[in-house]
């Protein structure tokens, strides 16, 4: 693959050649599964505060969002950024830009300033990704609102990470997770 640039973006910003690149990378991955993919609510996810994306001669070839809210876990509020549309274009994978995109994504995170973790729920199959990036894993029941706007209760096991930011790792506070919204 030819040398990537990586650009962060507030979603504000993203003009429509961005977000019709965006929509390719998204479209050839999930299309035939999900549908189009659409910006405001991806496959009925939350949608992203910042976009950071890799790109190749102007085409993205890979993206990490994330979006700033405030959770409840247990009885305590917690700032997160919520993770989500981590994906690689399918012939670009195994090089490290996974990696790449989410030490920028986290860079970015800290550098918004006043959010305690990172957060992100993901397949069993992709947490070995996610811990190589320095993620850990907690086990809490975690409540949400679903694709379809349903509330969502899912019981402890579920691979959910977190990622220090604003706190370290072990400060993470014990009970059920309610993530007052969608997932991302
Ligand atoms: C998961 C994904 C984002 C990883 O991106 P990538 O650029 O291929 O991963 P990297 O090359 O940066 O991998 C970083 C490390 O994670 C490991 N890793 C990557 N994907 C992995 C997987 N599926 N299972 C186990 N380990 C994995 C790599 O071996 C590497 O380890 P190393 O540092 O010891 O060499 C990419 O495969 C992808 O887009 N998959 C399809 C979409 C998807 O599943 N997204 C996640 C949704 S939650």
């Amino acid at each position: 693959m030819k040398d990537h640039s990586i650009v962060v973006i507030a979603h504000e910003k993203l003009t429509s050649d961005e977000l019709g690149e965006l929509q390719q990378l998204f479209d050839s991955e999930y299309r035939d599964e999900f549908g189009e993919w659409r910006p405001q609510l991806p496959y009925g996810y939350a949608p992203h505060d910042v976009h950071i994306i890799a790109q190749v001669d102007g085409r993205a070839v890979g993206h990490v969002g994330w979006a700033r809210r405030e959770i409840v876990v247990g009885t305590q509020t917690v700032v997160i950024a919520g993770v989500g549309g981590v994906l690689i274009a399918e012939g670009a994978r195994g090089r490290h830009l996974g990696f790449d995109l989410m030490r920028e994504a986290e860079r970015t995170m800290r550098a918004h300033g006043g959010i305690d973790f990172g957060y992100l729920g993901c397949r069993e199959d992709v947490v070995p990704f996610y811990a190589a990036c320095g993620w850990t894993r907690v086990h809490a029941a975690e409540r949400s609102i679903g694709r379809a706007g349903e509330l969502v209760a899912d019981p402890p096991g579920q691979p959910i990470l977190i990622f220090p930011l604003c706190e370290p790792t072990e400060s993470w506070p014990e009970g059920e997770i309610d993530l007052r919204g969608r997932a991302w």
